[in-house]
């Protein structure tokens, strides 16, 4: 068991690096479009600024190449003034005399975010002098970036080499949930997963095969296999170097005797069909593609979900962000929300569509992570998770 904030003594005046994945959707105005993330941050930060903590927060947004004024964390440090009861501040580096300075100038409990670490090539290389250098600006390291937390990267990995450290509440929280889906899966456990590319998917699939009593595949992916398995998917989207991999899938189920349900109808349009009027259908033809499952794969889909004890949801049903290939995914986060199963939904995707149709309240669990969620289902851990301290019994 990792050592949490909560077995940290005297951290009254110390200065506190704290690794947050505010990693968010910004438009061009530099509004946040989603807060998911800092809104789960915030009883870590709260708490160590009520322990009289002198706050720093690290994190990173998006990929820049170098400074990209639009990957700035200054919305962020915006947002939480307004979310956090004690004094905020933005420092424009994270190294150097400015942050310096705002550190010195620092009561206890008050909290200072710092710019982008992306913003410096150190970062995702994981450059130990460059981790060196985060590592002297404090005492303690707190890692409470779950999102991130399958990367290694200078501040979540090598600054945890360097110093005392703890998860924070969020990490916690999303490791008690996660190992949970696994460890302890209430049964039926009907594992839901969609969104494109198979190959990024197969281990995940293999160990809901494993774990799972049902495994349901939607969304964009489900065409490599039905292309596998012989169906006319006309010109929906395959990747032919999964072709394979989908048919070890498919008969690992078999060989483990594990339910895989694949869509039965499908929402289509013409490929060329710009206005891509959507036509319902059991098979697709000729240069018709697959946007959506049907009807008939709603049904099918719901009724499992209606008799699952645990339900795990990673991955939209269809092209979602299209109205016209909304219903699926809408459908399918509906029939989980109103089910009776311990429902937890991962996955940027996915926990976008929850939100967009205003479900978050009736899932029990949305993880904050996208790949780091799954890649902690598949090994029960990550290395910037691994690499800090165990709590001492
Ligand atoms: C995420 O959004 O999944 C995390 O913040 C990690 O971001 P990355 O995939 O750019 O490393």
């Amino acid at each position: 068991m990792k050592r949490t904030i909560r077995d940290l003594a005297d951290l009254e005046g110390k200065v506190v690096l704290l690794r947050e994945d505010f990693n968010v959707p910004l438009d061009d105005a530099g509004k946040i479009l989603d807060t998911t993330r800092i809104v789960n941050a915030i009883p870590t930060i709260q708490y160590l600024s009520d322990k009289k903590a002198k706050v720093v927060i690290l994190s990173h947004l998006g990929r820049p190449k170098g400074y990209e004024i639009r990957k700035s964390l200054w919305p962020v440090a915006m947002f939480l003034t307004k979310k956090l009861k004690c004094n905020v501040t933005f420092s424009n580096s994270v190294l150097g005399p400015e942050v310096e300075e705002r550190i010195s100038m620092m009561d206890n409990g008050d909290v200072l975010l710092l710019e982008n670490v992306r913003f410096y090539e150190g970062e995702t290389t994981c450059d130990m002098k460059f981790a060196k250098e985060l590592a002297s600006l404090g005492k303690i390291f707190v890692n409470d970036a779950f999102g991130v937390a399958h990367r290694q990267n200078a501040s979540n990995y090598g600054v945890a080499r360097l110093l005392p450290n703890a998860i924070g509440l969020l990490m916690e929280k999303e490791i008690n949930e996660l190992s949970q889906v696994m460890e302890s899966p209430k049964k039926p456990f009907v594992a839901v997963i969609g969104g494109a590319k198979v190959d990024t998917k197969v281990k995940i699939l293999n160990k809901f095969i494993d774990k799972a009593d049902v495994i349901i595949i939607g969304g964009a992916m489900a065409y490599t296999f039905l292309q596998a398995k012989g169906k006319g998917i006309g010109a929906s989207i395959v990747y032919p170097e999964s072709l394979d991999i989908a048919r070890e899938i498919m008969f690992n189920a078999k060989e483990n005797g594990k339910k895989l349900l694949l869509p039965i109808d499908h929402v289509c349009a013409r490929a060329r069909d710009k206005k891509q009027k959507a036509i319902t259908t059991d098979k697709i033809v000729e240069d018709m593609v697959g946007y959506d499952i049907g009807p008939k794969t709603i049904e099918l889909f719901s009724k499992e979900i209606e008799n699952a004890g645990q339900i795990f949801w990673n991955g939209p049903m269809g092209m979602y962000e299209n109205a016209k290939f909304r219903k699926g995914t809408a459908k399918i986060a509906q029939a989980i929300a109103n089910s009776k199963a311990y429902s937890v939904v991962g996955g940027g995707d996915s926990v976008a569509a929850v939100n967009l149709l205003n479900l978050g309240s009736k899932m029990n669990y949305i993880s904050t992570g996208g790949g780091a969620t799954l890649k902690f289902l598949e090994n029960g851990s990550l290395p910037a998770i691994e690499v800090i301290q165990e709590k001492i019994l």
